[in-house]
This record gives C-alpha cells, sequence and structure tokens, in this order.
C-alpha cells in the first residue's frame, strides 16, 4: 500500500464535557460511543467552568452547572447542550440561541420520581413525620403533638397538570382524595377521563385542602402562589412545591404560616439553592428535602441515557427534538 493510500483524513473527536455527576449507565454509551471524548469534571468553580468549556463541542448538566451567557460566550466550538432532567432554567436560552446552539432535556425520565416524591411530602407533611422523627432523635416520646389529618377525602388542588401533576393526579385518586386541577391546556373531557375535576386557578385554590404545584417556572408562573392568593385559600391549607422554587413567594408563604392561614408545607425547592438556612426551615410546620425530586436510581439512569442518546444522535448528524 502506498503511502498515499494510508492517508486519512485526520477526524478529530468531539468533546464532551459532563459538568455534574451523571449515572454511570448513562455515561457507559457515550464512553462506547465512536468520535466522542469525554470529560468529566464535576464541582467546577466558576473560572474552572469557563476555561473547561472552552473546547468543548457538546455539553451535559444537571441543575447544578448554571450555564449562564457568560459560559456560552466563554466556549469556542460548542454546538449542544444537553440537560439530564427536565427543567432548562439553568441554561440561558436566549444565549445558546443567538450562538446557534441546540439545547436538549429528558423530559420524561423522572416524571414518576418526583410524583412519588410529592406524594411522599404531601404524607409527610399530613402526618408530620420529619417533626415526630426528630423529636424521637431528642429523646422524646410525644404522641400527642404529631397528631394528623387523613388525606382521604380531601380535596387535592394540583397546579399545572402536565407529566408530574398528572402522575400524581393518579396516585392521590389512589388515596381517596379529590382532585381538582388548573391548567392552561386541561379540557373537561380529559379531566372527565381521569376522574377529576378542572376548574381555574382561583377555583383550585379556593376549593383546596392541599395544593401542589407543578408547573415550570417562567415569568407567568413566577410568584404564582402570593400573598393574594394565600388570602384566597382555604384556612388550614397544606402546601407542596416539588416543581421550581419562586412559583411560591417565600415571604408571603412565611407571613401566611407564622398567621396560621396555612397549616403547612412540604417544599423540595426554593428560589436560590442551596437553601440551608432559610428562614422557613425555621418554621416548625415547614418541612423540606434539598431537592431531591429526581434523586432516584431509576431516574437518574434514565434521565442520563436519554440526554446522552439525544448528544451522541446529534454529533452523529442526526436530528434531534429541542424541549
Ligand atoms: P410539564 O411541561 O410536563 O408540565 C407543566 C405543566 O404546567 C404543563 O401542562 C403546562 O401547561 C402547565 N402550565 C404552564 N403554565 C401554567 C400556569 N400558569 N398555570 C397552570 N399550569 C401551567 O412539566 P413536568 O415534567 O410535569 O415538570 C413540572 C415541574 O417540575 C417543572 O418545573 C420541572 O422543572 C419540575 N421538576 C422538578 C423535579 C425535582 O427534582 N423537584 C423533578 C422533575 C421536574
Ligand atoms: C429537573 O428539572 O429535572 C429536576 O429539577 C431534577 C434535577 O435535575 O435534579
Amino acid at each position: 500500500m502506498s503511502a498515499i493510500a494510508e492517508a486519512k483524513p485526520e477526524t478529530k473527536n468531539a468533546v464532551l464535557l459532563i459538568t455534574d455527576p451523571l449515572s454511570e449507565d448513562g455515561l457507559q454509551p457515550l464512553r462506547a460511543a465512536e468520535g466522542i471524548e469525554l470529560d468529566i469534571c464535576t464541582g467546577l468553580t466558576r473560572e474552572e467552568l469557563l476555561g473547561a468549556v472552552k473546547t468543548a463541542d457538546a455539553l451535559i448538566v444537571r441543575s447544578g452547572t448554571q450555564v449562564t451567557r457568560e459560559v456560552i460566550e466563554a466556549a469556542d466550538s460548542l454546538k449542544i447542550i444537553g440537560r439530564a432532567g427536565v427543567g432548562v432554567d439553568n441554561i440561558d436560552l436566549e444565549a445558546a440561541t443567538e450562538r446557534g446552539i441546540i439545547v436538549v432535556n429528558a423530559p420524561d425520565g423522572n416524571t414518576n420520581s418526583a410524583a412519588e416524591h410529592t406524594i411522599a411530602m404531601m404524607t409527610s407533611l399530613a402526618r408530620n413525620i420529619p417533626q415526630a422523627h426528630r423529636s424521637l432523635l431528642e429523646g422524646k416520646w410525644d404522641r400527642k403533638a404529631f397528631v394528623g389529618v387523613e388525606l382521604k377525602d380531601k380535596t387535592l388542588g394540583i397546579v399545572g397538570l402536565g407529566r408530574i401533576g398528572a402522575e400524581v393526579a393518579r396516585r392521590a385518586k389512589g388515596q381517596r382524595m379529590n382532585v381538582i386541577a388548573f391548567d392552561p391546556f386541561l379540557t373537561e373531557e380529559r379531566a372527565k377521563e381521569m376522574g377529576i375535576s378542572a376548574g381555574t386557578f382561583e377555583e383550585v385554590i379556593r376549593a383546596a385542602d392541599f395544593i401542589t404545584v407543578h408547573t415550570p417556572l417562567m415569568k407567568e408562573t413566577r410568584h404564582l402562589l402570593n400573598a393574594g392568593a394565600f388570602e384566597k385559600m382555604k384556612d388550614g391549607v397544606r402546601i407542596v412545591n416539588c416543581a421550581r422554587g419562586g412559583i411560591i413567594d417565600e415571604g408571603a408563604l412565611y407571613e401566611a404560616v407564622k398567621a396560621g392561614k396555612v397549616a403547612g408545607a412540604a417544599l423540595d425547592v426554593m428560589e436560590s439553592e442551596p437553601f440551608t438556612g432559610h428562614r422557613l426551615l425555621e418554621l416548625p410546620q415547614v418541612i423540606a428535602t434539598p431537592h431531591l425530586g429526581a434523586s432516584t436510581i431509576e431516574a437518574q439512569e434514565s434521565v442520563a441515557i436519554d440526554v446522552g442518546r439525544d448528544v451522541i444522535r446529534f454529533l452523529s448528524g442526526e436530528p434531534v427534538k429541542n424541549p
């Protein structure tokens, strides 16, 4: 064979930067993919991230990495950003669009986990489970302080009946709750099929004993549950947020709990995370988890596999869907 025949055009591997921990099952197809060089660096400082993204062709993140305009502009050859999860609110979509960078997410992979977490939070709230556990650890045997309420026959108001909201509705019906939901796309027909009621936002918040929010965080949903909304709710309502911080006005929630209007709140997310030291956590009626809605083995495998598959497809020139 001649030297000329042997010479092949030099093909450069695409650099895929991963800056948040991904499940090993999700990483395997990426490790095995031809033409992709993996660069896994988690826990980066802002400066380190700006340096690491410079030569990346693709970037995969969870919710930990803030993909700001500054990060996007520091990237010389970035073509795709994959979000292993649902919410793309940690990515500056405007800046990505301006640079022609495609953003893909994994919308279905953590639906069950987030719905199960919502039900777990609602039940824990109704029965004071975290507070009772803490009291036991303090050496107390107090059965009077933690009398709860049943879910059965209570009305659950769901704001946002998308993937997770609908799964929560199904499970709440299993608890024999009455479910009423508001979603701009919810028709009477669909509500009937699901065995729930459809209402306006105001009808839902007025009727509910428990309210759970499952919308994305957008201009229209920021502080959807605010002081005015709390005023319209039943006395002793309980609130659950396993969607996004910012949908609830935290100052208004604090006042409503202090005033006894809201009997309790279960929060997986807050406006600014991590939220250790938040004043809402000082209230005994408030229980919280550190953004654990999608933190199951199954969901993490699933979102990593889904987003990895889209990134591999894109880097091989195949079409992918934007969120
Ligand atoms: P989805 O897109 O399937 O559903 C969102 C629904 O909200 C849609 O049906 C939409 O029509 C509705 N909606 C939009 N604006 C509304 C408004 N003003 N009032 C009422 N409804 C409105 O999304 P999803 O997968 O069900 O996720 C829901 C939320 O949960 C998102 O914010 C997502 O980021 C969050 N999430 C959190 C965790 C977690 O770890 N805590 C995990 C997964 C998803
Ligand atoms: C999501 O939007 O998918 C969730 O907030 C879960 C996460 O990324 O941890």
